[in-house]
């Protein structure tokens, strides 16, 4: 989705501005542009494709200023070309805006604003921001900016610079997310913080319809009625390099590589060796809350989704509460039966996703609990949620989620196994022997990432495959769509995922000579059932890779090659599997030299619908 970042200080504004526009890049883009005030006025680049051409402009042509704001742009209105690039500035380009979100109501302000000898230049709804601040411009930008606030609909986090004003940069937020970071003489907007922990690690996550100002030395906080604001500033934990490659080929490996890190990280201080409970903080569900509630819906999109379908499965399981999980861009307008006997988990790794927040304030509206399970500590997500659990996996960088996905497993887990102890539903026994099974986990997740020649291998040697079918049942048939997910989404390769019992119902009809089947048998009640669904692919032709657990290679000559993974409990095998599958999906990109951090067409935070 598109990045936004602002400067104000003492150093070469470009400078920043590009290093923070690349720290964003992860989030997907289509163009990159920048506003700066040099000698009394304001000056724009702006250029469709990577940040390079707009970085080549600037060396080739530098520009001497301190203050300025920058955009990378992902296209919603308009196509991507120059013209629509942010940021947009007004007639004589006195005043530039650059806009995460959408306006609503662009068209009819764009017909108005027109009528009175606005003239556009771009296909874009943000352009309407620049030619409303001009004609609601007196003198002082931030009471312009409070009468836009008034007559805008829709999302937004904005970054406002004026050529009358050019000691401050303006910002502003709602539905969309922008963080402030407070140096020394030095000031930062920014729509996330990697853009600015090169240079300072306090930070003001902004509410909705707060104004910010930033000078040089000072940053104003106004809330809705314009009273000032103590900023309650938040201070960065984690490494700029964290969010770096760190000597990895691509940021997909090196998160794949760090999940028996990041697993290990969620169970602290959740889930103790010795103890027999778990342990939830910011969770105040209790077991008069879980008798009441009727039903739990889990609500996310993408990976997230596939995290909640395992949710479901387990909370069932432990906890005897029946739960549906929904994709939420369907949820949200289906009309779900939501009341305040729901509960309802939204699964989120930026916590910003537009379809999984509408969602969110849907049930918080029809009265319903609703708990976020969110990576990212401060998110909208996390913000308007009841009960937050983080999944502490780090910044994920990669679009496709990797170990958002193992943490979210882990939180599901946790969560699951809690409410089995209110309830009463799931034994001390029961809970003591899950418990030792997940403390294994990263040992095992070691195990399986330090074992991947044979999926290299498989990749390379089937590189040029057209279609790949996942099958499994129960949990597997969760991973197989996870796996699936990831490989046509970074490889590009045709791809689907079934419930193995449904082949025969259609599915089958697909499979001819040769087609690669990709089977996952990791749970010991259904082995022999997915066992028979292999033999009818097979007599159809498949090549049949199939992945199962130590003591289970009886399978080894019912198919074409056999992966083996360590031997787990069948509720924790997901997380090995899905690891494998991951790691197959990764080796399959490269082999067929897609851009495997940045695929094509997608983005890391979908803030838009
Ligand atoms: O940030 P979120 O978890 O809400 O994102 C949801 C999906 O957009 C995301 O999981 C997407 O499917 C990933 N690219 C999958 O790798």
């Amino acid at each position: 989705m598109c990045g936004i970042v602002g400067y104000i200080g003492y150093r070469q504004s470009t400078d920043v501005l590009l290093h923070g526009l690349s720290k964003l890049e992860y989030r997907g883009y289509d163009s990159a542009g920048l506003a700066v005030y040099h000698q009394g006025s304001i000056t724009v680049r702006k250029f469709k494709g990577r940040l390079q051409t707009l970085t080549q402009d600037i060396a080739n042509s530098p520009i001497e200023a301190t203050v300025g704001i920058g955009h990378t742009r992902w296209a919603t209105h308009g196509e991507p070309s120059d013209a629509n690039s942010h940021p947009h500035a007004n007639h004589h380009a006195t005043i530039a805006v650059v806009h995460n979100g959408i306006i609503e109501n662009y068209l009819e302000l764009r017909e108005m604003l027109m009528k009175e000898g606005y003239r556009f230049t771009s296909q874009t709804d943000s352009e309407v921001l620049a030619h409303l601040l001009d004609k609601l411009y007196e003198g002082n930008l931030v009471v312009a900016v409070r009468k836009m606030l008034k007559i805008i609909k829709g999302s937004y986090a904005l970054a406002i610079l004026c050529e009358k004003e050019p000691d401050k940069i303006v910002g502003v937020r709602k539905n969309s997310p922008l963080i402030v970071g407070l140096g020394e003489s030095e000031n930062f907007l920014a729509s996330d913080i990697p853009a600015i922990l090169n240079y300072t690690r306090n930070v003001y996550l902004m509410e909705n319809d707060e104004i910010v100002i930033c000078t040089q030395d000072n940053v104003t906080i106004l809330d809705e009625n314009d009273l000032e604001k103590q900023p309650d500033i938040f201070k960065v934990n984690w490494d700029a390099q964290d969010a770096e490659k760190g000597g990895y080929e691509h940021f997909m490996l090196k998160e794949i590589h760090e999940q028996p890190e990041s697993i290990r990280k969620t169970m602290l201080s959740r889930i103790f060796e010795e103890k027999d409970y778990v342990v939830l903080d910011d969770v105040k569900i209790t077991k008069e809350d879980l008798d009441r509630f009727q039903k739990v819906y889990i609500v996310a999109c993408g990976t997230a989704y596939h995290a909640g379908l395992v949710g479901k499965y387990l909370i069932e399981k432990y906890a005897r509460i029946p739960v549906e999980c929904d994709i939420a861009s369907e949820f949200r307008y289906r009309n779900p039966l939501v009341d305040k006997c729901t509960l309802c988990i939204v699964i989120s790794q930026s916590g910003e996703t537009a379809d999984s927040l509408a969602a969110l304030e849907l049930a918080k509206a029809q009265s319903a609990r609703v708990l976020a399970v969110t990576n990212v500590q401060g998110s909208s997500i996390a913000r308007a949620a009841h009960d937050v659990i983080y999944t502490w996996a780090g910044p994920e960088i990669a679009v496709a989620s990797t170990k958002a996905y193992t943490t979210q497993l882990l939180c599901m887990y946790a969560l699951s196994m809690h409410f089995g102890l209110l309830t009463q539903h799931l034994s001390k026994q029961q809970y003591a022997a899950l418990r030792d099974e997940l403390f294994d986990l990263p040992r095992l997740v070691q195990q399986v990432i330090a074992t991947d020649e044979g999926l290299h291998a498989l990749a390379k040697r089937r590189k040029n495959a057209e279609d790949i079918y996942f099958i499994g049942r129960g949990l597997d048939y969760y991973v197989s769509l996870e796996g699936s997910l990831k490989l046509k989404e970074i490889s590009y390769i045709h791809s689907e995922a079934a419930a193995a019992g449904e082949l025969k119902h259609g599915p089958i009809a697909l499979i001819d000579q040769g087609t690669l089947v990709i089977a996952l048998l990791t749970q010991d009640e259904l082995f022999n059932k997915t066992l028979s669904n292999i033999k009818e692919v097979k007599s159809r032709g498949a090549y049949v890779v199939a992945f199962c657990k130590e003591n289970a290679e009886i399978i080894r000559k019912e198919v074409d090659e056999l992966f083996v993974i360590p031997k787990a409990a069948d509720d924790v095998a997901p997380v090995l599997a899905v690891i494998c599958l991951q790691l197959l999906s990764y080796y399959f990109a490269c082999e067929r030299g897609c851009d495997v951090d940045k695929p094509r067409n997608l983005a890391k935070s979908v803030t838009v619908e």
